[in-house]
């Protein structure tokens, strides 16, 4: 939706970014793996640092970009910790390579698992929570973080645009319903929200 040269130019903004993400944007490519990429993960990492995020939870981590750049961010606000949280095992293990390798190894929990109900045995009073799960989810995730965030605590969401589907009135399908059933519940107390318009769209949202 958004037009190349824009996507080229703000990920020129995040060049000053450790090699071993461009190693990861790199495998992510070969395998054709959908990643946040560099114009939204310098976003998150921006707001992580600009809040001072100590606890972080991640709803559907893949094979740990986005976690890294949330690590990173907890790293310099200080350290706590970042919950990666992904239903395939082998992702899992990739993630703990990678994220070893950035040297946040440390600060990361692991959870091979469904993320909503991860995070549902989670105590509450996080900083941060980002949602990059299946769509259709996007409903619960959102209701749920809603109760594990500290007051004024921030929620990221991923493909808030979804490719443009949210616009096609004949698209139905649980995914795009999914997105836009986040969209109205963003727009609700206790929510404050904006969409911000890089890659595919990402929701920032604070807990009133
Ligand atoms: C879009 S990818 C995550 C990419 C990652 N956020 C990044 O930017 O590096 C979503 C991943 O979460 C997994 N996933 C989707 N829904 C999930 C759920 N409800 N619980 C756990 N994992 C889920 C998918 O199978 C996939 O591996």
């Amino acid at each position: 939706m958004i037009a190349e040269a824009v996507t080229r130019h703000l990920e020129s903004l995040a060049a000053r970014r450790p090699a071993v993400l461009e190693e990861m944007e790199v495998a992510a490519k070969e395998r054709d793996f959908p990643i946040i990429g560099p114009a939204a993960g310098q976003l998150c990492y921006l707001l992580a640092r600009l809040t001072g995020a100590r606890r972080v939870f991640e709803m559907g981590s893949g094979f740990g970009y986005s976690t890294a750049w949330f690590a990173r961010a907890v790293r310099e606000n200080g350290g706590g910790e970042v919950h990666h949280v992904v239903w395939e095992e082998g992702l899992t293990s990739e993630a703990r390579t990678w994220l070893a390798k950035l040297g946040l190894d440390d600060l990361v929990r692991y959870h091979t698992r469904e993320a909503v109900s991860a995070l549902s045995e989670q105590p509450g009073g996080f900083d941060l929570v980002f949602v990059d799960i299946d769509k259709d989810a996007y409903p619960q995730a959102i209701r749920l973080a809603g109760e594990k965030l500290r007051a004024g605590g921030l929620l990221i969401v991923d493909n808030a645009l979804w490719s443009g589907r949210i616009f096609d009135e004949a698209d139905r399908s649980p995914a795009t319903e999914g997105v836009r059933e986040a969209t109205r519940l963003l727009g609700e107390a206790p929510w404050i929200s904006t969409l911000a318009p890089i890659r595919d769209g990402v929701f920032i949202a604070m807990r009133a």
